[in-house]
């Protein structure tokens, strides 16, 4: 990549992370929506509910670091993980396969790919992540999970097969509800999984050795 494409990378991350700080204001009318209800994901079809700068450096570190190249990515939003996780790949030689429920936050993502020059890296998928990544049957190097907390659990054991050993998987939001069953099933199982908190316990890394 020549110098004019990092910054139009970095440009668009920073604009990004930029307008995700004003999240706050739509993660409020979002929580309003869902005073009488479940929370559902469209109640903030605005937010970016995005990593951080430092998630995403240490998520392009990790896939750099050890080859990966297959990746997959549950819960786009607006791209922001996506990008360091492309740009990532962008580098290994591989592919982003990213979900996500919400047609209009799919397409915002692929604007953004596009505007920081990563969209042939990606295959974005719409949709519930349990149908458009059932039947996936490639290895993975590489999976983040993001979406939807209650999910991380039956999603990791649908791409459980594809795993291989030294496949990773970044586990975010590991304080939330939801991720706590995700969190007993790796943990429980220490022949299988490596694992260690990260940024304090809000993220979980996870290493598959056999
Ligand atoms: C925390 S946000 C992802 C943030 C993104 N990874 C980033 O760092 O920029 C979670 C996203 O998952 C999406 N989502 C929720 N349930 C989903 C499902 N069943 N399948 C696919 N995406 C889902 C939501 O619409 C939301 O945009």
């Amino acid at each position: 990549m020549n110098a004019v494409k990092i910054n139009r990378l970095e440009a668009t991350l920073h604009a990004l992370h930029n307008d995700a700080k004003k999240d706050y204001l739509r993660i409020g009318k979002g929580v309003v929506k869902s005073i009488f209800r479940p929370m559902q994901p469209a109640d903030f079809e605005h937010a970016y509910l995005p990593i951080s700068k430092e998630q995403g450096e240490l998520l392009r570190k990790l896939i750099l670091d050890h080859k990966c190249k297959n990746v997959v990515e549950f819960g786009t939003s607006f791209g922001i993980s996506t990008i360091y996780l492309a740009d990532a790949v962008r580098q290994t030689g591989g592919k982003v396969i990213t979900t996500e429920l919400l047609e209009s936050k799919a397409k915002r993502a692929m604007q953004n790919l596009s505007h920081a020059g990563l969209e042939n890296y990606v295959d974005l998928k719409i949709g519930d992540a349990m149908q458009t990544l059932k039947g996936h049957n490639a290895p993975i190097d590489f999976l983040f999970l993001d979406g939807w907390k209650d999910l991380y659990l039956p999603l990791f054991k649908m791409l459980e097969p594809q795993f291989h050993a030294g496949t990773l998987i970044y586990a975010d939001n590991m304080d939330m509800a939801g991720t706590q069953y995700y969190g007993h099933y790796v943990l429980n199982r220490k022949q299988v999984y490596a694992s260690q908190p990260l940024h304090g316990g809000k993220a979980l890394l996870t290493s598959c050795l056999t």
